[in-house]
């Protein structure tokens, strides 16, 4: 497989004995999965299983197509969703591309400026992204699974209505993207009255798994990424990781040990990363565990942190507070880019010990100094490594997360692919806010 995952600093926590336990159960859960996928409903939303496979090049071409155009006609692209419908593109392009992708100059970016909104209800923010539009072209992709959501919605509103203003509304139509349902989005229904161009997001796939879907992959294209490259490893990673036996499936021993971890008290995890530009991605993976895990008063609490950066703050709760944390960390084995450090003719700085190693050196003496430290102080450390970080191994690995997700909610008990809590906030702001079908409603 792609990825190695290395729990040899979790074993002191756990034994062998407690990973085959769970065999029995994984096996059950795999062959439940692999059978329901295959049914066409709606409701069993296990579309994202074969997604890679489905997704045809003639859908890939017409992504391409609409982000040839969109690079053609606009400084910038405006991305609008929030959660899972916008996540995973955020991800990707923070991952793969410059990690100053948008302040490079023009003659260095092939690409528009892609800037996100909708994923928050902050006036400064979206005013503030507005500045930027000043006397540049620009084009926006909405993503909305339900075509409803409220944050994605106002920013859609006031996009739109710039673009309008600017362009005209005939103009206007042509530089709006829309990615939605196509059953009872109205969204959907906006965009054919109005001649938008739209993608389709299956139904059978929800938000949070829906990265293998024009969602995410129509960002990714007019950001430069290769889509095709991160489908084909997506495709890899469902091939190499279909042995329902953990001893063969690091996706299925991930999840059965985050669970072994949970029941012994270990109830939160950190994800972390030592690429900043993995920001997103790690942000992407916190909601993906947090809404499939989290409910019926269960569910290890997902959280993040960027390495070193973190260790000057999440550091020292790490090594000696509560003893109730794991970490896992997603490892490169070999980063693109490098700098040497190099020789001084005084040694002012004390540096000289480090002259001609480099900072990816010096960056994985860090990640072994910390797992060794970490472990030795209670915390469990689960490794997961990657050969390097490139647009193939990218989709290989989100699958690998998607599909212990699932397996790990089903050992946890829940339902992965559900979210019935997120509801309760929007009842209660809907009722504040007054709308008409919400006059009778109770708060929560
Ligand atoms: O993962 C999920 O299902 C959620 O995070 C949704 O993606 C998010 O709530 C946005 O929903 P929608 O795409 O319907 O606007």
């Amino acid at each position: 497989s792609n990825i190695k995952l290395d729990y040899s600093k979790a074993y002191p926590f756990f034994d062998s004995g407690e990973l085959g336990k769970l065999c029995d159960e994984v096996i059950y859960h795999h062959e439940k999965l692999h059978v329901n996928c295959k049914k066409e409903s709606a409701a069993n939303c296990l579309g994202w299983v074969h997604q890679p496979l489905r997704i045809d090049l003639d859908e890939i071409n017409q992504i391409n197509r609409a982000s040839q155009k969109v690079k053609s006609d606009s400084d910038i692209l405006i991305v609008i969703g929030i959660g899972g419908s916008y996540l995973g593109g955020r991800a990707a392009i923070e991952a793969l591309q410059h990690s100053f992708h948008n302040n490079l100059s023009q003659e260095k970016r092939s690409a528009p400026k892609i800037f996100f909104v909708g994923n928050n209800l902050s006036p400064t923010y979206t005013a503030d992204l507005i500045d930027l539009l000043h006397e540049k072209d620009f084009s926006i992709n909405v993503i909305s699974k339900s075509g409803t959501t409220l944050e994605p919605a106002i920013a859609f509103r006031i996009f739109r209505n710039l673009l309008e203003k600017k362009y005209g509304k005939q103009m206007a139509s042509k530089r709006i993207y829309i990615t939605t349902d196509d059953t009872s989005s109205p969204l959907n229904s906006i965009a054919s009255t109005e001649g938008y161009k739209t993608f389709i997001m299956p139904a059978n796939i929800g938000g949070r798994y829906s990265i293998f879907t024009a969602a995410a992959l129509f960002p990714m294209a007019v950001s430069g990424i290769c889509i095709q490259d991160i489908v084909t490893g997506a495709i890899t990673a469902r091939n190499e990781l279909k042995s329902p036996k953990i001893a063969e499936n690091p996706a299925y021993q991930y999840a059965a040990i985050r669970n072994i971890l949970y029941r012994k008290g270990k109830t939160i995890e950190i994800l972390v990363a030592y690429e900043p530009s993995f920001k997103y991605l790690t942000e992407w993976w916190k909601q993906l565990f947090a809404e499939s895990e989290g409910k019926d008063k269960k569910g290890v609490f997902p959280t993040t942190a960027i390495y070193s950066t973190d260790l000057h703050s999440l550091g020292q709760y790490v090594q000696e507070g509560r003893r109730d944390l794991f970490e896992t960390t997603i490892k490169v084995v070999s980063m693109q880019r490098d700098i040497i450090i190099e020789k001084t003719s005084c040694n002012q700085d004390k540096l000289d010990y480090l002259s001609g190693e480099t900072m990816n050196y010096i960056n994985d003496k860090a990640f072994s100094g910390v797992v060794l430290a970490h472990s030795n102080g209670g915390v469990p450390n689960i490794v997961v490594q990657i050969p390097k970080m490139d647009a193939y191994n990218f989709g290989y690995l989100v699958y690998f997360f998607q599909l212990s997700c699932a397996m790990s909610g089903f050992l946890m008990g829940v339902d992965p692919f559900d979210q019935p809590g997120v509801e309760a906030y929007k009842k209660n702001m809907f009722i504040s806010l007054e709308r008409p079908e919400y006059t009778n409603a109770n708060m929560i």
